[in-house]
């Protein structure tokens, strides 16, 4: 079958069902591509985010938490458990549902909004007189726009491909239906310290390795550092500047082998080994050299500011372009693109996506950090707040951590807003805004704040920038 429409969007992540929905709410014919299957080779749309990234793992978070919580916290509450058993089949049942859940949801969604869902793998067939030919199974669409949203998948080590079995991507590391006894993972980036937490707390003895010398260098260093001792204190193993070299399995486990810092040979065993050591974009399969699309030397699709690739009338977004790969980077840029298409002038501010690591202490951050700031020899004021000195903290039991707020020394403009601490997940959405609407610190300091809540820690990092802060 031969169909036509405005635009087509190839892929269904966050990227490419929001682009779709909002072009469609903009009165576009639009057709959207994803080539996900469930369990039973169904449609299951919402891409590595809702498939094998943000939600599954944030659902097995909360229920690692809410075991340790049982394990280690309660008895504070004056809360008493006789056994404690974790039921890995059915936390990982629980995960499964909340999946379904979401694809389902977009499916309704797309459907709502008028959307044509084509379950099945898009390729580049040819350019034809009035756009591009996308061949889907045994269909073939037409459009004159298209937003490629492919995202991305797990880089494996060269010689050490994923099993899914014993050496894990992001995918095996969602799915272990028994707490391994030890787990090492490769790379203490977002996702290392992410499933790392999850399985520490179940019980699995975790080592992260990491080659870098620096613990998550991308983040304030002191936050970073705040961080390191939580995650240390817990138990967690974490190695900086390894150097992994050989990686095998065998019937007992993976034998790791690494140089640690100091330049010592050293050999790990475990029963599973998670490799988390960045994402490659998507684009094998999508036939991208049919209609001459610039690729990047990582593969990634050439984009400019405004998301356009090197060929007029194709546009790429999220994961499988540059920038963060983060979900509501790829959705601000399907929106923006879906806006541009209709004429509109949308714009992404990149200084002002949040990132979020959601373990515990969650660590979040907007803007940049003391070390960027020094760097572009930026006069800044610093103000910080402990959550041991916040109410709400006492009373949750979660004292770990601060809120840093970083000040143009001047005009007093936020430059970065820095969190470790419980919810900074949440709480960093405030920062957000404060900065999208170009906030002073003084601004920040002077709006009422709930009390008793962890907001107020932001308010007095605020005041602290102007040394005043009320309770430290
Ligand atoms: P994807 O979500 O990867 O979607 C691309 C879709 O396109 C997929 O469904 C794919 O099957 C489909 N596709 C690819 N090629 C074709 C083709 N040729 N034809 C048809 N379909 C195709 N980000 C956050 O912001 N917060 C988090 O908490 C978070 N947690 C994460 C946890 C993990 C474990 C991982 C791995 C990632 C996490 N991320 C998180 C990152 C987030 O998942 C990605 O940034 C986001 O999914 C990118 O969206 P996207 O639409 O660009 O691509
Ligand atoms: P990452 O880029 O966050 O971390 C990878 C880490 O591996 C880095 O610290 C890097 O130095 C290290 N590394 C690379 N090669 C190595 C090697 N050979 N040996 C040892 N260490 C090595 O990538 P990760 O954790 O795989 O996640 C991919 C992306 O997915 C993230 O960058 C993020 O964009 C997204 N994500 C976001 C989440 C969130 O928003 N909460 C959660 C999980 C993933």
């Amino acid at each position: 079958m031969s169909s036509t429409f405005d635009i087509i969007v190839v892929g269904g992540g966050p990227g490419g069902y929001i682009a779709a929905i909002r072009a469609a709410q903009l009165g576009f014919k639009v057709a959207c591509i994803d080539e996900w299957k469930n369990a039973e080779g169904g449609p299951a749309p919402g891409g590595t985010c809702t498939n094998v990234g943000c939600i599954p793992s944030k659902a097995l978070l909360q229920s690692s938490e809410h075991f340790e919580h049982a394990g280690h916290r309660f008895a504070d509450h004056g809360i008493g458990l006789k056994e404690l058993h974790m039921d890995v089949k059915k936390m990982l049942g629980r995960k499964d549902t909340v999946v379904k859940q979401n694809n389902d949801g977009i499916l309704y969604l797309l459907k709502k909004n008028k959307v044509s869902f084509f379950h099945g793998r898009g390729a580049f067939a040819k350019a034809v007189e009035g756009g591009f030919e996308i061949a889907v199974n045994e269909d073939s669409l037409v459009a004159p726009q298209i937003i490629i949203a492919t995202g991305s998948s797990a880089r494996a080590l060269p010689e050490a491909p994923f099993d899914e079995k014993l050496v894990l991507s992001n995918d095996g590391a969602l799915r272990l239906d028994a707490v391994p006894r030890k787990l090492c993972l490769i790379g203490a980036g977002v996702i290392g310290l992410e499933m790392g937490s999850v399985w520490r707390r179940l019980g699995a003895e975790v080592t992260v390795l990491e080659g870098l010398p620096t613990f998550l260098g991308a983040v304030d260093e002191q936050i970073a550092k705040e961080a390191h001792k939580a995650f240390v204190k817990q138990g967690l193993k974490i190695e900086l500047g390894v150097k992994v070299g050989k990686v095998s399995t065998s019937k007992k486990g993976v034998s790791v082998a690494y140089v640690n810092a100091k330049g010592e040979a050293q050999t790990l065993e475990v029963d599973k080994l998670i490799v988390s050591i960045g994402r490659v974009p998507n684009t094998t399969g999508l036939n991208a050299g049919k209609v001459g699309l610039k690729l990047d030397e990582r593969g990634a699709i050439v984009v400019d500011e405004d998301c356009r690739t090197s060929v007029p009338g194709i546009w790429a977004v999220g994961d499988v372009v540059r920038g963060p790969m983060l979900a509501h980077k790829a959705e601000e840029e399907g929106v923006a693109v879906a806006e541009r298409i209709a004429g509109q002038h949308p714009h992404v501010n990149f200084n002002t996506v949040p990132w979020v690591i959601y373990t515990s202490p969650e660590i979040a951050w907007v803007g940049e950090n003391e070390q960027q700031l020094k760097a572009r020899s930026v006069a800044y004021k610093a103000g910080t707040f402990p959550f041991l000195a916040n109410g709400r903290a006492r009373a949750l039991g979660d004292t770990t951590g601060m809120v840093k707020v970083l000040a143009d020394a001047k005009t007093d403009e936020i430059l970065g807003v820095h969190i470790v601490g419980p919810m900074a997940s949440e709480l960093i959405a405030e920062a957000v805004m404060a900065m999208e609407f170009k906030a002073s610190s003084e601004d920040l300091a002077r709006i009422c704040h709930a009390h008793p809540s962890l907001s107020e820690a932001t308010k007095e990092a605020a005041l602290a920038v102007d040394k005043r802060a009320l309770n430290f």
